[in-house]
């Protein structure tokens, strides 16, 4: 086993520390790019009281995930930080739990399973059409960054419980849900002092919490009350049980399940939509071909689960978009006994960080990386690095809500191209924003334009989900 450590992002010392942990708290995306392109594919960044081993080579990456991933567990304090809101979601779980939990929700995500959401999904996009038919009469700029934040959640709220919830509970629900979040990625980025002290920021976080939980364990009661299945994430996850033992989900589980899927799938769709609406604005010519792809397969109609094998340029435009601006853009794992990386040590307890964000601009696998060009995903083109591109992650705990997240955003696509042009109100680019999604860091603003000749079988009934 070698001895050699990686480089040290920090002079030595207490002012050191305070200085890398300030500067990865400010703009973490350019601290963690400037250490990489100074010490290599491995580096260390002392944040925390364990070392932070940066990895940013797929080789390396390969190895946590896939090779040794026995050894690299859901761990470390950025991990307990935000158990205070998953709990021990599947995202946040450890193993030996974590095997079972999966075991558990997979068949929920089965391709079969996911079918039946297609409809739910698309209905949801075209009310939120309708009500912007109302906006543009006003020739209102919108910003389609919030708007997204609002489909994408209202569209994992319902596959997750099947219903609506009344109009003033869906909107205390929504608000409280992103309030969460935001307080949280804030705690994240700045742990002083501990959550239990109850600063205005920490109250805001357990209030919003609250709301969350006191929603989710009235949707269990309602779901356990009436027994049919609903068709509903929810029902899946709560008849699900272990082939073994035959054990199911206690209503503590759920919770932590439901909030899981809600936050892991609603900000990281919102976040890649904004950023596709961001790009194909600065990107006529990408427009066009959207535009043109989606009038070819569809001819008018509402998209289907069936047509999206054949919204492929579609999918080359988000898959170019989520290599650009991922927003799962950081991941850890703890080493659970010592290993050794890239010739470096990594010691049992330390915690081994990567930021696909970086990976996916590295020079030696991605030509001009800071270009946006969706036909570097298209079937001819020369395939990359398997583990060089990882927007839902690789290995065992890859994405379990990754065809459910590619379906609802070709829906979204080809919905809004249907019916309008999104045209920019400003042009300049925007620069990414590291909160736990990789965000926007100002509002995308566009005017709506109605497309000509738009075919009325594209709309559906206003139905109340405000
Ligand atoms: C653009 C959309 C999405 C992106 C980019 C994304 C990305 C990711 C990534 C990178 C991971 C692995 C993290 C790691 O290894 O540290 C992950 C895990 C996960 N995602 Fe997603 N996700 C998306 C949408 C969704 C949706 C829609 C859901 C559910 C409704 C979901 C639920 C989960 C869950 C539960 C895990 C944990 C899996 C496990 O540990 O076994 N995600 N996601």
């Amino acid at each position: 086993m070698s001895d050699r450590t990686p480089g040290a992002s920090r002079p030595p010392g207490p002012r050191g520390f305070l200085r890398s942990t300030l500067g990865f708290q400010r703009s973490p995306l350019d601290l963690v790019g400037r250490l990489l392109s100074e010490y290599g594919d491995v580096c260390s960044l002392d944040l925390y009281p364990v070392p932070l081993i940066v990895v940013n080579h797929p080789d390396y990456i390969d190895r946590v995930l896939k090779a040794r991933y026995h050894n690299y567990d859901r761990g470390g304090p950025v991990i307990t930080m935000a158990r205070n809101l998953f709990g021990d979601g599947l995202i946040m779980a450890s193993e030996p739990r974590w095997l079972f939990q999966r075991r558990m929700l997979q068949p929920a995500f089965h391709r079969k399973r996911v079918e039946p959401f297609g409809e739910l999904m698309t209905d949801t996009i075209a009310q939120m059409l309708d009500r912007w038919e109302q906006v543009r009469a006003t020739d209102r700029p919108i910003d389609i960054r919030s708007e997204m934040g609002g489909l994408t959640l209202r569209i994992v709220t319902r596959v997750l419980f099947a219903t609506d919830l009344d109009g003033a509970d869906v909107r205390r629900f929504l608000a409280a849900v992103v309030t969460a979040n935001r307080e949280l990625a804030a705690f994240i980025r700045f742990p002083f002092p501990p959550l239990s002290v109850r600063t205005p920021g920490h109250r805001r976080f357990h209030d919003a919490r609250t709301v969350v939980d006191d929603v989710t364990y009235a949707m269990i009661r309602s779901h356990r009350r009436d027994d049919s299945d609903r068709n509903s994430l929810l029902s899946m996850m709560m008849r699900a049980h272990d082939d073994v033992t035959g054990a199911r989900l206690d209503d503590r589980q759920l919770r932590d399940e439901v909030f899981t899927m809600l936050f892991a799938g609603h900000e990281t769709t919102a976040g890649t939509l904004a950023w596709l609406w961001h790009l194909v604005g600065r990107h006529p010519d990408v427009e066009l071909r959207l535009r043109e792809e989606v009038d070819r397969v569809l001819a008018g109609r509402r998209p289907t689960m069936a047509d999206l094998a054949r919204l492929s340029y579609t999918r080359q435009v988000i898959d170019e978009t989520l290599r650009l601006y991922p927003p799962a853009w950081q991941s850890y794992r703890q080493a659970v006994s010592d290993d050794e990386i890239g010739g470096f040590r990594i010691r049992a307890g330390s915690t081994v960080f990567w930021s696909s964000y970086h990976l996916h601009r590295h020079r030696d696998y991605w030509d001009d990386p800071e270009r946006f060009d969706p036909d570097r995903f298209a079937a001819a083109s020369v395939g990359v690095h398997a583990s060089a591109y990882i927007p839902f992650g690789a290995g065992p705990r890859v994405c379990i809500g990754n065809r459910l997240a590619m379906a609802e955003m070709q829906f979204a696509i080809a919905m809004i191209l249907q019916r309008y042009q999104l045209v920019p109100t400003e042009h300049a680019p925007i620069t990414p924003r590291p909160l736990l999604a990789l965000d926007v860091s100002r509002p995308v603003t566009v005017r709506l334009r109605p497309r000509a000749g738009q075919p009325s079988s594209t709309r559906a009934p206003m139905q109340n989900f405000e």
